[in-house]
């Protein structure tokens, strides 16, 4: 008998049970309304991706990679398309809601869905916190230019704060003066000054991050049409935006800000990878509407591929720009772009995209708070979660309980979490979840019996040399660090950082193995090494984090998720 926890789900049997429209144990619906085509998708996968990420973690990318950081957002595109290419192909073969979840349990089993289910809620659910975050700073920054000063108690994260304090009480110590520290760290000082107490406890916490959740939750709750709408009219007000700082800002770049290109060499660009992946996470958040779409086989694939090519054009064009208008040195700031405007003197125009971020990172908002209650609504009708998740609003034709859960799961943490805190670990959970659905691409059963020929396949490229040969460069190219794993002298501090790159090294080593004996399709193969590499940038701090996060994961699992699932009867009886 197979192991019940690599049971896997019948793709016919997924399209059928979501073709049905499955009731729920007290009779209400839950099938969804298809209204989506392909260009609601594509502007969905613009709004889900442009936003906090390249209104404000690129300051830092760009800070630590300098010029070079274009080239960043160029490797991160080709990793991003090589998942985007497999997620189209999933959603192609099974456009059914539950996005990289549903893919994983067609391919991999049960435990690995529920893994990347449970993985998949960093991306969403954790993200969306950092978008919040971001969000409140913009907003802040724009009531600042209409002059309404909220104080900074009520705007700020308690880490924040606390750090910002700390960074302040050291350089005062030192004799500079509170002005001449950056803006953030004012504030922070500020708040901690300023913030009522009890006890020892301060009372700060970042109120707009909480309130704009609550409004978005509340959009996502009434309806997809009016969600619909809302985003598209967000999106197109944010392209105008970009497009302008492009086609503005190029008339002000001085190409001697460009040289040099790469300041801090190739690892110095390296450490902006949670920032530039960030600003590219979203693209395959469309893959959780495929319920609501007039022909989601066709459309979604599409749309998701329009919505990263757009976005990495745009994304390359603003980072060139950006860092040829201003020293790259200057760049660590929250809100680049409206700084480096202001830095040349254009006031009005950093004023509009001040505003215009605040309207962007908010449609971000908009496209996770969606997607996040459509995954619980997969996992719920498989009975890895209780049926309440899966629950459809009789009026609105939305999974209402699972969206207002989300609403406070995003929404509590939003008022005292750390934004690069977040970013970090949304970015290592959301590869995971890419090197998941790269690698269960290349495990995907055959079509089944009576199963419709998928209109969108991954172009079938041999790997079988061409991945051996790219392994050899590879050792070349990172001879130094391949040698560096054999050096044990630094003890378990030094070992520790080095363990996410060994582990690399063994996947890359199976893969090259796999690849060779099995002629694997080429695209999943380079998806699946190079997500995980830009894993292995991320550091042994988010790796634990991240460790600690799935351990959690599992714990629900064996405690209820096992014993409640659906396939277990269908098998077991
Ligand atoms: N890509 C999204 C953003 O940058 C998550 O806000």
């Amino acid at each position: 008998m197979s192991n019940p926890l690599f049971r896997k789900k019948n793709i016919s049997t997924i399209l059928a049970d979501a073709e049905a429209g499955l009731s729920d144990a007290e009779g209400h619906s839950t099938s969804l309304k298809k209204v989506l085509g392909v260009r609601d998708l594509t502007f969905m996968g613009i709004a889900a991706v442009v936003g906090a990420g390249i209104f404000s973690t690129i300051g830092n990318a760009s800070f630590q990679g300098g010029p070079g950081v274009s080239i960043l957002f160029i490797l991160t595109a080709v990793c991003c398309g090589f998942s985007a290419l497999c997620y189209a192909e999933f959603a192609s073969r099974i456009p059914v809601s539950g996005s990289a979840y549903t893919y994983a349990y067609a391919s991999f089993g049960e435990l690995i869905a529920w893994i990347i289910g449970w993985d998949l809620l960093m991306e969403y659910a954790i993200g969306n916190i950092a978008v919040a975050i971001s969000w409140s700073q913009y907003f802040v920054n724009l009531l600042e230019g209409l002059h309404i000063h909220v104080p900074a108690f009520l705007t700020t994260d308690y880490l924040s704060a606390s750090r910002g304090f700390k960074e302040a009480t050291t350089a005062l110590a030192h004799g500079d003066a509170l002005t001449s520290l950056s803006q953030t760290v004012q504030s922070s000082y500020q708040a901690w000054l300023q913030a009522p107490r009890i006890g020892n406890f301060r009372l700060i916490a970042d109120i707009p991050a909480l309130a704009i959740v609550f409004l978005i939750t509340w959009l996502v709750y009434v309806g997809i049409r009016e969600t619909r709408k809302a985003t598209n009219m967000m999106v197109i007000l944010k392209l105008i935006v970009l497009v302008a700082v492009i086609a503005v800002g190029f008339f002000y770049v001085a190409p001697a800000n460009w040289s040099p290109f790469l300041p801090n060499g190739f690892g110095g660009m390296m450490k902006g990878v949670s920032a530039v992946f960030f600003a590219y996470i979203g693209f395959d958040a469309i893959s959780t509407t495929a319920e609501e779409c007039k022909n989601p086989q066709r459309d979604l694939p599409r749309g998701m591929i329009y919505s990263l090519i757009i976005c990495t054009v745009l994304y390359i064009l603003v980072a060139l720009v950006l860092t040829g208008m201003v020293s790259y040195k200057d760049l660590q700031v929250g809100d680049p772009l409206a700084f480096v405007f202001k830095r040349v003197g254009l006031n009005e125009i950093s004023y509009i995209i001040s505003f215009s971020a605040v309207i962007a990172t908010a449609s971000v908002l908009l496209v996770f708070q969606m997607g996040q209650p459509r995954i619980w609504m997969s996992m719920s009708r498989d009975g890895l979660l209780p049926k309440v998740f899966s629950r459809i609003h009789p009026k609105y034709k939305t999974p209402s309980f699972a969206t207002m859960v989300t609403g406070f799961f995003v929404a509590i943490p939003a008022l005292f979490l750390n934004l690069t805190e977040v970013t970090d670990l949304t970015s290592i959970g959301t590869l995971f979840a890419f090197v998941l659905v790269c690698g269960g691409v290349l495990l995907l059963p055959k079509l089944g019996e009576g199963e419709q020929k998928p209109k969108f396949k991954i172009p079938y490229i041999n790997a079988q040399w061409i991945v051996p040969t790219l392994f050899v460069v590879g050792v070349v190219f990172f001879w130094k660090n391949f040698l560096g794993l054999f050096d044990l002298g630094g003890g378990w501090t030094v070992f520790r950082d080095k363990l996410p790159f060994f582990l690399f090294v063994i996947l890359a080593i199976g893969l090259t193995i796999t690849s060779f004996i099995k002629k694997l399709s080429l695209i999943p193969v380079l998806g699946l090494a190079s997500c995980f590499y830009l894993m292995t940038e991320l550091g042994y701090t988010n790796w634990l984090r991240f460790i600690i996060w799935l351990v959690i994961g599992l714990v629900i699992y064996f405690l209820y998720s096992r014993h409640h699932s659906k396939l277990r009867d269908v098998v077991d009886k």
